[in-house]
This record gives structure tokens, sequence and C-alpha cells, in this order.
């Protein structure tokens, strides 16, 4: 497997080669019970990175994402956001939660409240910004990802392509210094896939630095620097798109490949 320093792009491309580490995962491992479900992992991310990781179901993606954002613990080794480590817990840890947007693969909006209070609820309550710089600020957001008209809807009424560019627009509220997005996509009917998908190439050619965990190949073909493959916890491989889809190099990835290439 190639290090995160041979195989990025950002060796080579001039966009990113700038960029510093904002998260470092360095031989985390974490179990469930009897169960391994992250191996060893060691990976960077940089400024202004987009890393996609992809994988088998059970290989461990969600838990990878769910660690950086401490939505779970570790068992051993260390994530760093921006040079510090993970807080335990409280304040710090609040903070944390702040700086790491996440948008899940169901929208989690918060159901009894409207679309543009879903937006605001975050920075009025944790970024202790007015109410009414958070609404404009909201509506801007609401604006940028195209569903400004639905903002005094309920969560209930927007179609799930809507709800889903909600859940980002209140990522973006926060002013993350990094966005976790977990299958944003795999709920979406084909027809809403798009639209989410292109909201997304724009924030990462605005330069927001992202983990996405997707198979959408025409995403991480646009969009990625990276490619990280899992399978069974562990990163497998690690390359740019181009190479990862053109030439996977192990058997896990040329059989995940052939599968989601030809359902
Ligand atoms: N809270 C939990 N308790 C016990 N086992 C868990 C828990 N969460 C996940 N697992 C197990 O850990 C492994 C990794 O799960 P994870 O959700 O990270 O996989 P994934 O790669 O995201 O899969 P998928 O593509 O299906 O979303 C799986 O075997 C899963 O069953
Ligand atoms: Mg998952």
């Amino acid at each position: 497997m190639d290090t995160p320093e041979t195989s990025s792009r950002r060796t080579t491309g001039p966009a990113v080669e700038s960029g510093r580490p904002l998260v470092v995962v360095d031989h985390v491992d974490k179990h469930f019970g009897q169960l391994h479900v992250l191996r060893d992992i060691t990976t960077v991310v940089h400024r202004g990175e987009v890393v996609v990781v992809i994988g088998p179901s059970g290989s461990g993606k969600s838990t990878l994402c769910r660690a950086i954002n401490r939505l779970e613990t570790i068992d051993s080794g260390t994530i760093t956001i921006d040079g510090s480590p993970l807080p335990e817990e409280g304040k710090d840890l609040a903070r944390l939660r702040a700086d790491v947007g996440m948008v899940f693969q169901s929208f989690n909006l918060f159901a009894h409240k409207t679309v543009l209070e879903n937006v605001t609820l975050g920075p009025i309550r944790v970024r202790g910004m007015a109410k009414r710089d958070a609404e404009d600020k909201a509506m801007r957001l609401l604006e940028r990802v195209g569903v400004a008209d639905q903002a005094g809807k309920m969560p209930s009424q927007l179609s799930g392509g809507q709800q889903q560019r909600v859940a980002i627009a209140r990522s973006l509220a926060m002013d993350p210094k990094l966005i976790l997005l977990d299958e944003p996509t795999s709920a979406l009917d084909p027809e809403m896939i798009n639209e989410v998908l292109d909201v997304m190439v724009g924030l990462a050619a605005e330069g927001m630095t992202m983990v996405v965990v997707t198979h959408e190949m025409g995403f991480a073909r646009k969009a990625a620097d990276r490619v990280l493959f899992m399978a069974d916890g562990a990163i497998v491989e690690e390359a740019t798109p181009e190479e990862f889809f053109t030439n996977p190099r192990s058997d896990r990835a040329k059989d995940f490949l052939s599968k989601i290439l030809h359902h």
C-alpha cells in the first residue's frame, strides 16, 4: 500500500500542494466486542483536500467517519484535528463537533423545526450568533444549495434531495473546518442524486475539506483528490481516483469494483 505522501494528487497538483494537515489519523484501532472494525488506520487529510472513502458494506467506513467526529471512541492510536487531539468530552468536544460538519445518509433534520430553524439552530446555540444574523446567513446558504424557497416548510414537506441539501446547508452554517459526508446520496431516489452531488462538487471546487463515503464514481472522478479503499477495517488502497478506478492493485479492490460496475 502506498503512503498518503506518495499516492495523493496533492504531491503533484498545485491546487492542494500548500494544504497543511487538517486531520491526522495515526495507527487507529477499534473493536466492537470481538469484532475488529478499524485496523491500524493511518491517513492524513490536508486542508482543501477531498477524500472519497469506498469499500464493501461493513468495512468500517462509517466507523472511521464517526471516530473522526468522536461519535465513536477508539481503542488505540490518535486522531488530531488541526493539531489538537480529539477531546474526550465537555466544551472542547462541543467545539470539535461544531468544527467538523457531518452529513448522514438519513438526513437527520429536526422534524419539528422548519428548514430555516434547522439551519439557524447551531449558529445561535453553539456559536452565539444573533438570530437575525443567523437567519441572513441561513438564507444565503439555502440559496446556495437551491432550496431557499423551502425555508418556511417542515422537513417532511420536502423531497429527500431537498432535505439532504438542507442538511448540507445546516453543516455549512457552522463554518466547519471539515465536512464528513457518509453516503449522502444512497437513500435518495435516482433523480435526486445529481442535485445533491452538484452541491458537493461545488463545495469541493470552493476548497472545502471533505471526507465523503460514497460509491458515486462520477463524484469521485470529478471531485476527489484521493480515494481510500477499505476492506475488513483496513485501508487496503490509497490512490488518485484515476489510478484507483482504472488500475486497482489489490484483488479486493478489483472484485469490489467489478461488483459496483456491473450491478
Ligand atoms: N455500534 C455498533 N456495535 C457493534 N457493531 C457495530 C456497531 N457499529 C458498527 N458495527 C459493526 O462494525 C463493522 C463496521 O461497520 P461500519 O458501519 O463502519 O461499516 P460501513 O463500511 O460503513 O458499512 P456500510 O457500507 O454498510 O455502511 C460492521 O461489521 C458493523 O456491523
Ligand atoms: Mg456505513
